[in-house]
Formats: structure tokens, sequence, C-alpha cells
């Protein structure tokens, strides 16, 4: 996919750009032609000799190089890539592509580029949850800007959170899917999947709920791989923070009724994923609020919530060709699992320990073992968005095989 694809890097100034030369040296093993623009604060952490040396071409670092004007203007050198990649792209330069700026040869290219952006943002998990940065984030993601990343962990000023550049091969396959995407390809192209994500709220009164720890990362992460691969996905989402992914179909819901009813009419599909947590029971729900005060504290009653991957596992000629449930288990892990997927007639299970310090409801990781009719599989912990991609090319290799 990356094959000849001709890709402008701009390395800016962050502490992550000591990955740029793996980057480059990885994009050509794939036979893509790469181009460097190293900002000022780039080069303060890697040399222009070397992006040079690694991408076989020069290094363009000045705006006012009468010679890079003559030879190659900010202009063509914009135009003349498949795409842009920012890696890393600081704070400063997503503020700067949203408001305009073009002061150096970076922010220049930037704006004056007709092509496709993508970026790898990196910087201080303060500087990443700032509002400031988050409210620029949507803007570009507005415009169309591709974005991978960041990730969390350790980061270079010792603090603890996002801000983690992506890794090379996470970025490696963002443009691959981009490439996929653009040629109109994928190896989900043509296939539909339905995917369940977050929690359910069950109402007890107009303004009570009862209400579980999901937080939908893991099942939009899931969604936005299948889409990456080319599947036309729907994506029925229980109340959650989570942004709608791109290029997914998505319906709201609240509680696991209407979250039911949202999957039957988003049928049929060939791929099926549940990942929500929908509650098993809802509580008889008063039309008036609870008052306090009564003689006895209120009692409530339950009623069980229909089982959407049971349901959309049975049997029929109407039946997805692949089913996958998760199941979330604080004992016994795997034998639950393998009991769930015989009960409920799936054909996978990522089984997932949800035990109090697992950090797996609302966290960004998750440890899973894929359990199918051939056995048990353990992938190693990873961020959830790389369970979902492994999931999804998982998904791309049944495809390959059976459909
Ligand atoms: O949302 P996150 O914070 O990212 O956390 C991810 C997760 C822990 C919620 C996710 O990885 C996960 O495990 N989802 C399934 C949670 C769950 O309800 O597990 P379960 O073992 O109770 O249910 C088994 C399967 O049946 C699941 O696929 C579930 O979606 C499905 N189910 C359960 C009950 C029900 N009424 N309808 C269902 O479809």
């Amino acid at each position: 996919m990356l094959e000849n694809r001709r890709i402008l890097l701009i390395v800016s100034g962050g502490i992550a750009a000591v990955k740029a030369p793996d980057l480059i040296r990885r994009l050509r093993e794939r036979g893509a032609h790469v181009r460097c623009i190293l900002t000022k604060g780039g080069a303060h952490f890697v040399t222009p000799l070397t992006l040079a040396a690694l991408s076989g071409d020069k290094c363009y670092q000045e705006l006012f190089d009468l010679k890079d004007e003559a030879e190659m203007g900010h202009i063509r050198l914009s135009r003349e890539a498949d795409i842009i990649l920012v890696a890393p792209a600081t704070a400063d330069i997503m503020a700067k592509m949203v408001t305009g700026q073009a002061d150096d040869l970076a922010t220049t290219a930037l704006l004056a580029t007709d092509k496709p952006v993508m970026i790898a943002p990196s910087m201080n998990v303060m500087m990443w949850t700032h509002p400031a940065t988050q409210s620029n984030l949507q803007i570009l993601k507005d415009r169309a800007v591709k974005v991978v990343g960041p990730s969390a962990g350790d980061l270079a000023c010792g603090e603890v959170g996002n801000g983690r550049m992506a890794e090379v091969s996470e970025i490696i396959a963002a443009l691959t899917r981009f490439f996929q995407k653009s040629d109109g390809q994928g190896p989900l192209t043509g296939l539909r999947a339905l995917v369940t994500s977050g929690p359910t709220h069950e109402p007890i009164d107009p303004v009570r709920y009862i209400a579980n720890r999901s937080s939908g990362k893991q099942g939009h992460a899931v969604a936005a791989a299948l889409a990456e691969l080319g599947a036309q996905v729907t994506l029925v989402a229980g109340p959650t923070a989570e942004p709608d992914p791109d290029g997914v179909k998505v319906t709201h819901v609240e509680t696991a009724k209407q979250m039911m009813k949202a999957c039957t009419e988003a049928l049929p599909a060939e791929i099926v994923v549940c990942a929500a947590a929908v509650a098993d029971w809802s509580p008889q729900n008063a039309d008036q609020k609870i008052k306090k005060g009564a003689d006895k504290t209120p009692e409530l009653k339950f009623a069980e919530n229909p089982d959407i991957l049971a349901t959309l596992a049975q049997a029929g000629p109407t039946r997805p060709k692949l089913v996958i449930g998760f199941a979330a288990e604080t004992e016994n892990l795997i034998e639950a699992a393998k009991t769930k997927r015989a009960k409920k007639n799936v054909d996978w299970i990522l089984a997932n320990d949800v035990s109090p310090g697992s950090g797996t409801f609302g966290g960004d990781s998750n440890t899973v073992h894929l359990v199918t009719a051939e056995g048990v599989e353990s992938w190693p912990t990873l961020r959830k968005r790389a369970v979902a991609e492994r999931l999804a090319e998982r998904i791309a290799t049944f495809v390959e095989r059976n459909l």
C-alpha cells in the first residue's frame, strides 16, 4: 500500500522527533518516497543530515532559501506529496495549523497544500488535555486532518499520561489504511459490521439511573478499526464521552432495550462485535421522582433485559457470518468465556479480566484472550486501539478465508 507513495514528513520540535529516523526507514522499506521538512525546534532533537541520509533526499528547513525556492519552492514541496505527515506534531504546530500561521517552511507548506494531512501529536499530558489543544484538535479533525495517537504512558518530561507520540508501527498502519481508503478499498470493503459499545443507563425514576463503569473506549475503537479496513460500520453506543468515530454511522441509545431495538434495525450485517457492557437487569421504573421520607426505604424490583449478543447470534438464515462478543469476568476468566461462547452461540469471545485494579473498565489498555472453536489465544496487554486493530485484522483474515 505504501509502494511509490510520496510522503512529505514534517518533523517538529518534540522529543518524539528522535523516532523520525526509524519512521523514515520503515516507510522506505515499504517503498514509500519520503521527503522531510525539519522545523527549528525539530532540529534540536534530530539532525538534518540524518533525515537527508535516511530519506535519500534533501532535508528542507528554510522558507527563504533562494536555491530551494528556485528548485523546490514551498508550494511545489507541499503539492508534490500524496500526503503530509506531521510527526511529531507539537501543540505549537497544531495551534499554528488552526490559525493558519505561516512563519516558517513547515507551516507555510501546511497552509499551501491541497493534499491530505495527518498529524501524530506528541506533548506533555497537561498540554494535551488543555482545552486549547483539545479545541484545536477538534477544529483540525473538522477540517479532515487525520490524527494518529497520542497514546498514554511514561512521558519524556517524567509525567505519566496521554501525550506519547503513536508508535512508528501505528503511524505506518494509519498511513496504510489511509491509502487503502483513498483507493476505495480495504479487506472489509463491501461488508457491513454492527458494533455495540459503552454502558447502558437503566432508569429508576425520571432523575436516577443504574449504570456501570464502561467508557466505550474499547467498543468505539473496534468500530473505528473496522471502518478503517473498509467495512460499512454501524455503532450502537450507550451513553459515553467518547467522540463518534470517523466514517461510522452512530446510533446513540440509553437503555438495553433501546440498544436491542437499534441493533435489530441495523441488520443485516455480516460482522457483529458486541463490546457494550449491557445491564443484565433494569429496575422497575417509577413515573415520578421517588421521594425521601416515606415510611420505608424504597425497594427496587428488577426485570431481566434482552441479551443482545445471544439474540443476534441465534441460528437462522439471517445470522451474521461472524458474531463476536466480549466476556467481562472477575474470576475463572477463560472457563467462563468458553461457557459464554457456547451458551450464546457466539463464534469468538474476547475474554477480559475486569477485577478491581485491572483498569479494564474505563482504562486505556486491555489484556484479552481470544476464545474460538480452535482454542484460546492470549494477547499481550495492549492499548484498546491496538486490541481493536488486532481484532479487525483477525476479522479480515477470517473474511479472506471464509466469505
Ligand atoms: O467500555 P470500556 O471502558 O472501554 O471497557 C471495555 C469493556 C470492559 C466494557 C469491554 O471490553 C467488555 O468486556 N465488554 C463486555 C462487557 C459485558 O457486559 O460482558 P458480559 O460478560 O456481561 O457479557 C458478555 C457479552 O454479552 C458481551 O459481548 C456483552 O456485550 C453481551 N451482552 C450482555 C448482556 C446483554 N444483556 N446483552 C449483551 O449483548
